[in-house]
Order: C-alpha cells, then structure tokens, then sequence
C-alpha cells in the first residue's frame, strides 16, 4: 500500500529553527518498498525534498513538489569479530537513539556524538563531528536509493568524500540519492578519544579504566547541554556556520592583531573557531527582531519565537558581514537552506 500523502503539510515542527513553512505534498515512508513506490508514482517534473528531523535546516519557503520525511526504523547488530561490532541503522532512527542503545552495548565508537540532534540517515550527508570525532571514522558503509531509479546502492566510507562537514551527498551528488541506512564499526572495547580539552580534562584525575563509553557519553552530554541550546527549548539548527579555514599567513596576521584568537592549525591552512570571532564581534547573546545569537555559543543562531526565514538570514547575513569587516574572514553557512 502507499504511504499516505499530505497536501499543504504543515513544516513548522519538521525544523528544529521552527520556521514556517509548508509543503505541496508531503510523505512518510517507513520501508525501503513505500519509498520505492512514492518515487515510483511521483511526477518526475517535480522537485523532490528529503528531510529527516529538520535539525540542520533553513527552509526558505514553502517547499514544492514531493517532500520525503523519512520514517524508516531498525538498528540491528549486522555481525562481529573479536575486535568490533557492525550496527545497521535505518535512516529515519533518531541519532541519539542509535548512540544509547550501542553505548549501552558496550560498544565503543559513537560516545563523543551523544545528542547530536537529527536522524541516522542524516549523519552522512554532512558528516556529523563534535568533541574529536567525525562521522566518517566509524562509518563503515552508507546505503542509498537513486531518486530517478530506484535503485539502491552501497557506497564504503572512503566512497563518501567524506571532509568537515561535508560529504558526495551535499556535493557532486547533491539530490541524486536518498540516504536509507548506515552501517557503522565499533570497537568491543573501549578505545575511546578523549583529545577534546575539557574531556581530556575531566578525565585526567581519574584511572585509566575509566574512560568508558558510557562515561564519555555522560560527559559529552554535560558539556552539550551547559553550552547548547535543546532546539525542543529554544529553538535552533546548531552551528550556524562552519569553523572556517584560513591561510596560515592570514592566521599569523590575525593571532598578532587579536592574541585570544582561538585556532587549530590544519594539515592545509588554520581552522579558526567561528564562536570566538562571532563573540568578538559583539554578536554573543544578541538579538535582531525575533533572532539572536545564543548567549552560551555564539555560533548557534536561535529563534525566540516567531521569526521567518527572512529574519534568520538577515541576522546572518549581518553577522558575516561584521566578521568579515572586523577580521577579514568570510563565514559560511552550515544549515542547508530548502528549497
Ligand atoms: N568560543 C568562543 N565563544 C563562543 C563559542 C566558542 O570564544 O561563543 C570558543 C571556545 O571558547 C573554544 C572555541 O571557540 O575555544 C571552540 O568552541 P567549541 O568547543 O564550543 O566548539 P565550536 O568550534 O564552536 C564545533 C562544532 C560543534 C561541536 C563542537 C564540539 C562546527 C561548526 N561546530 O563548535 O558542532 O559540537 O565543535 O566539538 O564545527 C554543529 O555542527 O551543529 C555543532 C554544534
């Protein structure tokens, strides 16, 4: 049977910045078979969506043509050796679910990616990163559907182009493939990252044998929820732009002119922290209409309520520019913005 199929669906609590918006047509898929249909059946002419939970999301307008929120459930153990654990994971599973359920496994590879909001099926797609891990190191493979076939394929990590927020699915192949699962491999035991300053920090005084999994997860989750705001709270899309990536002369020329400037030097170039140059700007808890800055991490755009997209852009269009006047540095967007 077909998925249902919604006309003029309302958008608003399928993006966690809570624009509104809707969508011409708007379905639910909950198997690999309802989505082969609803491709099958659609009108090719027309434009095609996916979201998952909406999480890195600026939608600028009503969406036309077919909407796809993938709805597709299931983390499963795939097999295992003596040393790792393979899980599948369907597309439309909340991220932090699939990161609980291994953690409380006792499997170790997704802790330092607690609560990152979204689906699993979205994690590939711009290679989710937080606390020293990136996505891309535990995927083991992503499965998708070709949107003007059908077809369903397998691409490995490395077929991925996996880069800093980035992946084939937000490049070369934008809107060619709809992600429908992932496989990823864990360790059986712990072998767990703990570079990130205050993780390294709070796990210094204590032994060795506890950096456990679960108890990064804990932390990880601790420093999140102190710094970033729950979008089901005050609603948001995460990081609104990326740390961008500078030359290490134009890093030397700002370090001199601004000595607290915080930034990691790369294999190419200096990555700077976005936040840091956001903060400096005097943008940090600062409001413009019904859109601000967030008070704890100035890289998080928020919506006190009642804004459009038409205030989230100004808002960062007005950052960008005061970043790029202040420090030279020109700011990119994270959020994909639809349609
Ligand atoms: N900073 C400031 N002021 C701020 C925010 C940050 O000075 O308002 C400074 C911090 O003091 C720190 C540095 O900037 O020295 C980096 O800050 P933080 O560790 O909070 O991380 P981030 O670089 O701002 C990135 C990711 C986050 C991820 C964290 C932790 C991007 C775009 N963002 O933020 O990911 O959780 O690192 O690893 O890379 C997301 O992508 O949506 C996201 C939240």
């Amino acid at each position: 049977m077909s998925p249902l199929l919604e006309h003029n669906a309302d958008l608003s609590g399928l993006n966690t910045l809570g624009l509104p918006a809707r969508a011409t047509c708007l379905v639910r898929p909950q198997t690999l078979d309802e989505l082969e249909q609803v491709l099958a059946e659609r009108d090719p002419q027309a434009p095609v969506h996916v979201i998952g939970e909406g999480s890195n999301l600026v939608i600028q307008d009503d969406l036309p043509g077919l909407t796809i929120a993938l709805a597709l459930d299931g983390m499963i153990k795939v097999r295992e050796d003596q040393e790792h654990v393979w899980v599948a994971a369907g597309a439309g599973v909340h991220w932090d679910d699939l990161v609980a359920w291994t953690v409380e496994q006792g499997w170790q590879g997704l802790e330092n990616l607690s609560l990152i909001p979204g689906t699993a099926g979205a994690a590939p797609y711009q290679n989710i990163g937080a606390y020293g891990v990136e996505l891309a190191q535990v995927l083991e493979q992503v499965t998708v559907m070709e949107i003007a076939t059908g077809k369903v394929s397998h691409y490995s990590a490395q077929e991925c182009d996996f880069a800093y927020r980035d992946s084939r699915f937000k490049g070369r192949d934008k809107g060619r493939f709809i992600i429908t699962g992932i496989e990823l491999k864990l360790n059986r035991q712990a072998r767990c990252n703990i570079s990130y300053g205050p993780l390294k920090q709070h796990f210094n005084d204590l032994p060795a044998d506890a950096v456990t999994a679960a108890a990064v997860r804990e932390q990880v989750i601790a420093i999140r929820q102190s710094k970033l705001p729950d979008p089901a709270v005050l609603a948001n899309a995460g990081s609104f732009f990326k740390n961008p990536v500078v030359s290490a002369e134009k890093a030397q020329s700002l370090t001199a002119a601004f000595p607290q400037l915080v930034a990691y030097p790369q294999a190419e170039g200096v990555k700077l922290a976005a936040g840091w140059l956001i903060q400096a700007a005097g943008w940090k808890g600062k409001r413009l209409g019904p859109v601000g800055m967030h008070s704890e991490q100035a890289l998080v755009l928020v919506n006190h309520g009642g804004a459009t997209s038409i205030d989230v852009l100004a808002l960062a269009a007005a950052v960008k520019q005061d970043v790029w006047q202040r420090f030279g540095v020109q700011l990119e967007q994270e959020p994909v913005v639809l349609p």
